[in-house]
């Protein structure tokens, strides 16, 4: 698949870039396009552009970009149409020595959906630390992913499978994003007070087990 991650230079951009570039053509999309070049140095063969060269050149993007920032996604809503966008983004705040969810109601993947109404939107990747996909190789892990059809989840579960060692999980739709951006506040929490390292989803089977 040829892939934009829009804010690509950040932390988990740059790291989800890497492990997408494996399998994937990807395009790191920066407001800078010089820092998208840097920034795609650290991927196997991507490339570097602004935001709207990234989105127009690609048939997906994953979207790794603050959540005070999603406004700046209107103006791809052209470039961005009938196209696969993975939204990562996590609206939280810190409060009272803990991270917590920032919004009352609803989920940054569904106002990403109503700035882009013509894009198959989805959530995926919101409770990986990006110290997961620093590393060579990625641990195994569930990704779970909200989309409002069956077709945008498995569109988004194929670009999940390109990294060895994810498990898609179909969450739902995009409703059902809330609920997924809402671990990751916990997820951090836990890390933190119990002293693990960066934690992860992975859910235990009854097929695994026996
Ligand atoms: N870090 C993680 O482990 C992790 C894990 C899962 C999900 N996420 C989610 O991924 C998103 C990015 O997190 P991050 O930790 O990678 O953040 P970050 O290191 O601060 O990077 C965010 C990138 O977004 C771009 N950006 C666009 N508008 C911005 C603005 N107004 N202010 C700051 N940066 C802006 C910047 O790229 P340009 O300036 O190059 O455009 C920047 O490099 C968040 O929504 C977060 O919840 C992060």
């Amino acid at each position: 698949m040829k892939v934009a991650v829009i804010g690509g230079t950040g932390r988990m951009g740059r790291a989800i870039a890497k492990q997408l570039s494996r399998e994937n053509q990807v395009v790191i999309g920066s407001r800078d396009p010089s820092r998208a070049r840097e920034a795609a140095l650290g991927t196997w063969g991507g490339t570097g552009d602004d935001y709207r060269g990234a989105a127009r050149q690609t048939e997906a993007s994953v979207l790794a970009i603050p959540y005070p920032a999603l406004g700046q996604v209107s103006a791809l809503k052209d470039v961005l149409s009938d196209k696969l966008v993975v939204s990562a983004v996590n609206p939280l705040k810190a409060e009272g020595g803990l991270l917590r969810y920032a919004l009352e109601k609803g989920s940054a993947a569904e106002e990403i959906a109503g700035l882009l109404p013509r894009s198959h939107v989805a959530t995926a990747f919101n409770n990986v630390s990006s110290f997961f996909f620093e590393r060579e190789e990625v641990a195994p892990m569930d990704i779970l992913v909200a989309a409002d059809s069956r077709d945008t989840y498995e569109w988004a579960a194929r670009l999940v499978r390109t990294v060895p060692n994810l498990r898609p999980l179909y969450a739902g739709p995009l409703s059902q994003a809330e609920v997924i951006e809402r671990i990751t506040p916990l997820v951090l929490n836990l890390a933190t007070l119990n002293g693990t390292g960066s934690l992860s989803t992975r859910f235990v089977s009854t097929k695994d087990t026996g």
